[in-house]
């Protein structure tokens, strides 16, 4: 290890010329590499080639050790994932300033391609939920080089000040050779995505009060905010500006400017894509000052970081809010067009289980429950209290359940065909409305009812005792659709002129299989009792494709 160490330390050195070399080399996104495409309705992952679905989950932050992998792996198994996302320390990356030692990730690369599951690594650096707790003790113990930021009362707060040039030359060079070192030891491409930093800015404290800092907060808010923010025409100082919300936007600007430097960086040496993730703030509530993650990607800070960040490819919520409206709202926060969305992060406890068809349906290409390893850790309350097969089986049957065919999801994602309902506790009942299709309105729209016997029932749909019903349809044609779920009923309506005499909806067919290497098997009809009273699906893994027409 400790020639390894020095190995790749020489390399480090090397580091500049290393640097310059790529620039010049990697102007354009090699189309072999996993990358964003945005050509579509929705932006894509594209992997090999083509569209990819990440059925993801994420260990625990101590985790990612060869003393604790061989507790990850089970769960990972029994969940079913094709992509693991893993933490990689910066004190553990540079233990001593200069010297970088790979192992972690090497590690990472050989245990996942053993398991034959896709990366996406985490860079701890800066910030790992705000405070430089995985940062090297050569930088924590240097608080000259490396000050902490300052809070109103003049005091140290554990968040790095943004303005300090040698953090950000330090935590730079060391993602850069992060990056360098995954162009070399991963040509097979088992990391799709690298996370740069995480959750980003500050709890306690609103803003950097250093003298720096207060000196730039008293500036005139940069051009590229105000026209961002849709103050292009406004003029003045950060408070003259924002007022309340000052202190926020001004923490926003200069942790993401400061990222954005980072990333470039590193993607100028390996161009992978790279994502920031966000410790959501309350999405029903204006949140006020001090009550959320200062400076973090929060909704109303995303035209900053979009703006402030040309180099990182999209901004992820991590969604830790179980009620319904809360989850659906994060999603249509972040679902945005200009964002290649996913969920990188959401809590374990089965009740996030059936938001996964939700967060399809708003277009992402990838979700990802946290602290899926039986380390013997449980994050509750905001997630599950063990780690057992009761925990990890609704979210094993979601990844079930459209594993087979989770290339032709994601590329029925990109083409915006793609619908999903998550059962909200308070109203049991969803309709779905789809896109034109061949350049015509949607012919059809999909209920789902939550709580439906699967045999008749004339009353109202009542809900499941939990709400832990989910539905997916997609549109794959004008009258037909390929539909699945769990504990719900989903049945179609014509949406046809009201003047229009045929128009109630009548099974053509409706056939049960799976996709097998891109093509649709049938295995059998669904007639009868299995359609007299809409699709009913249960717990059993069915995926349905149906064809329409009206009587
Ligand atoms: C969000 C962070 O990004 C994770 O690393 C973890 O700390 C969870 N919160 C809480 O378990």
């Amino acid at each position: 290890m400790l020639g390894r160490m020095l190995g790749f330390a020489r390399c480090a050195v090397l580091f500049p010329a290393v640097l310059a070399s790529s620039l010049a080399a990697q102007t354009s996104v090699d189309s072999i590499l996993p990358h964003i495409d945005r050509t579509g309705a929705h932006p894509a992952l594209i992997v090999d080639g083509a569209p990819f679905l990440m059925l993801g989950a994420q260990m625990n932050n101590s985790s990612a050790f060869t003393a604790t992998l061989p507790r990850v792996w089970p769960a990972m198994e029994e969940l079913g994932v094709n992509t693991v996302e893993a933490p990689i320390y910066w004190e553990k990356f540079e233990p001593t300033e200069g010297s970088f030692d790979p192992s972690s990730i090497d590690l990472l690369l050989a245990q996942a391609r053993t398991h034959n599951v896709h990366l996406v690594l985490l860079w701890f650096g800066t910030w790992k939920n705000g405070s430089p707790g995985y940062a090297p003790e050569w930088v924590k113990l240097d608080g000259k080089r490396f000050p902490l930021a300052v809070s109103k009362d003049g005091r140290q707060s554990f968040s790095m000040s943004p303005f300090a040039p040698a953090t950000l030359a330090a935590d730079t060079r060391a993602f850069t050779t992060l990056m360098q070192h995954l162009k070399e030891a991963d040509p097979q491409h088992t990391v799709l995505m690298v996370q740069v930093e995480n959750e980003a800015g500050m709890w306690g404290n609103t803003r950097d009060f250093s003298p720096q800092a207060n000196r730039l907060f008293e500036q005139p808010v940069p051009k590229a905010v105000l026209t961002a923010m849709g103050k292009a025409d406004a003029h003045g100082n950060w408070s003259e500006v924002f007022g309340a919300d000052a202190d926020g936007y001004f923490h926003a600007w200069a942790v993401s400017r400061y990222i954005n430097q980072v990333a470039e960086a590193g993607r100028r040496v390996y161009p992978l894509p790279l994502y920031v993730n966000a410790a959501v703030s309350d999405p029903l509530h204006k949140a006020t000052p001090g009550s959320f993650e200062s400076g973090a990607a929060v909704a109303d800070a995303l035209p900053i970081w979009h703006a402030m960040c040309p180099a990182i490819d999209a901004i992820e919520p991590d969604i830790y809010l179980p009620d319904h409206a809360s989850y659906t709202a994060v999603l249509t926060q972040y679902a945005l067009p200009w964002n290649p969305f996913f969920v990188p992060e959401t809590g374990n406890a089965p009740a996030y289980a059936h938001y996964f068809f939700a967060a399809l349906g708003h277009g992402a290409f990838g979700w990802s429950p946290f602290g899926m390893d039986q380390t013997g850790y449980s994050n509750a309350p905001i997630g599950a209290e063990k780690i057992d097969t009761e925990t990890l089986a609704p979210f094993a049957l979601n990844y079930r359940i459209v594993a087979p065919m989770q290339r032709e999801l994601a590329q029925w994602n990109r083409e915006d065909r793609v619908r999903g309902s998550a059962e909200n506790p308070d109203v049991h009942t969803e309709t779905l409305h789809f896109a034109p299709v061949d350049g015509q309105p949607a012919r059809w729209s999909a209920t789902v009812s939550y709580g439906m016997p699967t045999f008749y029932s004339s009353k109202p749909a009542p809900g499941n005792a939990k709400p832990e019903g989910e539905a997916l349809v997609v549109q794959l044609g004008p009258d037909e659709f390929l539909v699945t779920g769990v504990h719900a009923r989903v049945d179609f309506n014509a949406l046809v002129p009201a003047n229009e005499q045929k128009s109630q909806r009548m099974w053509l067919s409706v056939e049960e299989g799976s996709y097998e290497q891109g093509k649709w098997k049938g295995t059998r009809l669904w007639n009868g009792d299995q359609t007299d009273y809409g699709l009913n699906f249960t717990s059993a893994a069915q995926v349905l494709r149906v064809r329409l027409t009206t009587f």
